[in-house]
């Protein structure tokens, strides 16, 4: 339950960081799943799945076939000239995503339970659906940039109710690539969206030209591992290069209000597993 204090910051700020959320034995069992897993990811045999995708729609592809799938995506450093990996396959993985809240018995744990909803009904989620999933692995040296931009422009639903679930798995900080995220910048307007044409052709698109705030504008969020930081998906953020020796593993929700329409334009869709809330 939280706070009239809670709710006054998540009101003001577009964010809410709860430390210790999540106890050190659930981080641990989930980072240690989250290794067996980019263990058994085979970035080759992935390759093979996509071998009758046209190469310049291939990126494309992948992301649509792991809306209900677990695929790794490598970072974009791990490759050399060759096309070969640098670093051993545990480096070079960027995500793995989408549906490992279904899909894995330990994600699916970590991910629903009655915390999270009583959490999500004192954010106004009235009917949560758990859309996405990702395990984002932040590795050390290579970890990659993502620039500014809101959660809302890949979940789009009238009116917007998408909110993230941002777990850390590990500290964040300034050093390994934490979240910078705009004070009070949910109440601006949603600048992006990212569309699913026919044919499956992704695209972005600019709905308006309010600018990215400036980086002196931006709030570091550093936190410890455990910590559960939630954001209302109008709130424009990025997390910084890990150029560290240190990981950053997170693991994120993405979820929407199923009392709100859901864009039939969003590039995820559900067509074989269900929707499911918190519970
Ligand atoms: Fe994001």
């Amino acid at each position: 339950m939280l706070s009239a204090h809670q709710l006054d910051a998540w009101q003001r700020d577009g964010w809410l960081v709860l430390p210790h959320f999540k106890s050190p034995a659930e981080v641990a069992a989930v980072r240690e799943r989250a290794l067996q897993l980019v263990e058994a990811f085979d970035p080759g045999e992935q390759a093979a799945v996509f071998s009758t995708v046209r190469p310049e729609r291939l990126a494309d592809a992948a992301l649509i076939a792991s809306a209900e799938a677990m695929h790794g995506f490598l970072e974009e450093e791990a490759l050399d000239d060759q096309g070969r990996l640098r670093q051993p396959k545990a480096a070079s993985v960027n995500k793995i995503g989408h549906a490992l809240h279904d899909l894995d018995p330990v994600f699916d744990a970590f991910s629903h339970g009655p915390a999270l909803a009583a959490l999500a009904a004192d954010l106004g989620l009235r009917q949560p659906q758990l859309w996405q999933s990702m395990l984002i692995f932040k590795q050390p040296g290579i970890g990659g940039e993502v620039r500014w931009h809101q959660d809302a422009s890949f979940f789009v639903t009238h009116p917007h109710t998408v909110t993230t679930f941002w777990f850390a798995l590990e500290d964040a900080t300034r050093d390994n690539g934490c979240l910078w995220a705009e004070r009070g910048g949910h109440r601006g307007p949603l600048r992006e969206r990212f569309v699913r044409e026919a044919g499956d052709r992704l695209r972005l698109e600019r709905l308006d030209d309010t600018p990215w705030p400036t980086t002196a504008e931006a709030q570091p969020l550093e936190v410890q591992a455990g910590t559960l930081v939630c954001f209302h998906g109008l709130l424009p953020h990025y997390s910084a290069p890990n150029r560290s020796p240190q990981r950053r593993m997170a693991y994120t929700l993405h979820v929407t209000d199923g009392t709100a329409a859901y864009s039939p334009l969003n590039w995820l869709r559900r067509e074989r597993l269900p929707l499911r809330g918190f519970v």
